[in-house]
């Protein structure tokens, strides 16, 4: 019930199933709880020890009248807790950082309030257009050039999707008005490495190429597409009758952090009228700062660059940007426009709902805005810096280590370091079994967490420093406990 005169809605109305005065009550004890999570974060263990069906069976089922908050976070203590893999700890190495630094985190809640719906402009011209006032301030802050145009999805897995369904529209000068891929001839070829995440595959599949018409080129040592070797497949298939389409380049690959050469694969991409997605989910972070964007020399060349900040930056899931050149062809490939949709505004704003796959759409920019705010630029830099410091740190302390079982896999380029530990006279499948072993009792044990994976055909460590609390005594920590893990599973080995 509103009241007339303010349209307000008055505290302690009994038709809603909270009122704002139980909301800001619960919402205190809630942000009490989450601020004492998170202080107290280090005294947990950052893999969650339970076994599967564990979290699921504890759940009590909700009452059938109103419950309390209190009741609510004394389960999330009791059943979300031991279920959580803490990757918000200092101690978190696993995977790429998922930072959601608490800033940010406002952010989200200021969306989530605000209740605003993003499916046109006039359905919320702030989100509209906060968005896009945050998107140039993104791009500025990264060096690149106006010719870009942002919008934030979820994740780069749906920009990857909408990215290389747009390589297929612009190769077949727009089949989808048509019979789609199903009437197109020639086949169309995407091209990437066996580096690239697993998601650009599975955008490649769902835009309709099919896995034989995905191409894994050549990479060098470094892991990184061999511009030659590109070259030599795109002539190929072009000999073949097939059509090459797209290129999908790893700026930062998830494995080894490795940069494909952008300025020359770009180039190549070009001659052949060849669509250019930059991979860069986790490593745009970097391009925040000028010191290490020479790895990204040839960024403008692309047609279309995305990076989450919801990683290494910290503006929590879900946040991706996804920057274009040439919005009108995205618009192209991506609009709708049904009646009750349409508005006196047409064609003086942006219509988001035009650049990407959903409809629906949520207030992540407001997150964004958030962290640059309150934590302000130079302060997340510093940051990142830190990182960065603490990755060459590690590589060095395990270069100049006295046991020379250790070994660093591939060049550190931002703040994962890959290393494997081989002691002499193992076979292959030995050497697997050692590794698994040492980093499963530090992952098992709960004091760190690193991410076993699969490197030219052999398992080593990922270890990716940069979740927001992690310190350089963090870091000697984990060197300790790796080397103690290490010489524990050496002697496992002779037992
Ligand atoms: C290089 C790279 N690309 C894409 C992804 C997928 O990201 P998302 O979870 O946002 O889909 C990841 C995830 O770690 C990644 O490392």
């Amino acid at each position: 019930m509103t009241d007339e005169s303010t349209g307000s809605v008055p505290a302690g109305d009994s038709t809603l199933s909270m009122t704002p005065e139980e909301f800001r009550a619960a919402g205190h004890r809630l942000i009490d709880w989450l601020a004492d999570y998170r202080a107290g974060i280090e005294r947990l263990p950052v893999k969650a020890q339970v076994r599967p069906g564990e979290v699921a069976d504890r759940m009590p089922a909700p009452p059938a009248g109103a419950g309390t908050i209190d009741e609510l976070v004394s389960q999330l203590e009791q059943v979300v807790i031991p279920g959580m893999t803490n990757l918000q700890h200092p101690a978190n190495f696993a995977y790429f950082p998922a930072n959601h630094s608490l800033a940010a985190i406002l952010g989200d809640l200021a969306s989530t309030g605000l209740g605003g719906l993003g499916i046109s402009w006039e359905s919320n011209p702030a989100l509209t257009e906060v968005e896009q006032v945050v998107c140039e301030w993104v791009r500025e802050l990264c060096g690149l050039s106006p010719e870009w145009r942002g919008c934030i999805n979820d994740t780069a897995s749906t920009s990857a999707l909408t990215s290389l369904i747009c390589a297929r529209e612009k190769a077949t000068n727009y089949a989808l008005i048509g019979r789609g891929v199903q009437g197109h001839e020639p086949p169309l070829v995407v091209y990437t490495t066996d580096q690239a995440h697993s998601s650009v595959r599975k955008a490649a599949l769902l835009a309709g190429f099919g896995a034989e018409m995905v191409r894994s080129v050549e990479t060098d040592p470094q892991s990184r597409m061999r511009p030659d070797a590109f070259r030599t497949a795109v002539l190929d298939d072009l000999d073949a009758g097939r059509q090459p389409c797209a290129v999908v380049l790893g700026v930062g690959t998830t494995g080894v952090t490795a940069f494909d050469p952008i300025r020359p694969l770009a180039e190549i991409a070009r001659e052949f009228a060849i669509w250019v997605h930059a991979d860069a989910a986790m490593a745009g972070s970097a391009l925040l700062l000028p010191e290490m964007r020479h790895l990204f020399d040839g960024i403008e060349l692309v047609d279309v660059i995305v990076w989450n900040p919801h990683k290494w930056m910290g503006t929590a899931l879900d946040c991706s940007l996804y920057y274009v050149r040439d919005v009108e062809h995205l618009v192209r490939v991506m609009s709708t426009n049904p009646s009750y949709l349409q508005s006196v505004a047409d064609g003086q704003v942006v219509q988001y709902r035009d650049w990407g796959l959903p409809l629906g759409r949520r207030f992540r920019a407001l997150k964004l805005w958030f962290q640059l705010h309150l934590e302000g630029i130079e302060a997340i830099r510093a940051r990142l810096r830190r990182d960065l410091d603490n990755a060459r740190w590690l590589e060095n302390e395990i270069l100049s280590a006295w046991d020379r079982d250790w070994h660093v896999v591939s060049p550190v380029t931002l703040q994962t370091v890959c290393v494997r530990h081989e002691p002499e006279g193992l076979t292959v499948d030995e050497l697997d079994t050692h590794t698994l072993r040492w980093v499963r009792s530090i992952n098992d044990g709960g004091a760190a967490y690193l991410t076993p994976a699969v490197h030219d055909g052999r398992w080593m460590v990922r270890v990716s420093i940069g979740a927001l609390t992690t310190e350089r005594r963090h870091v000697e920590s984990l060197w300790g406990l790796m080397q103690k893990a290490a010489r524990e599973a050496t002697l496992a080995l002779g037992g």
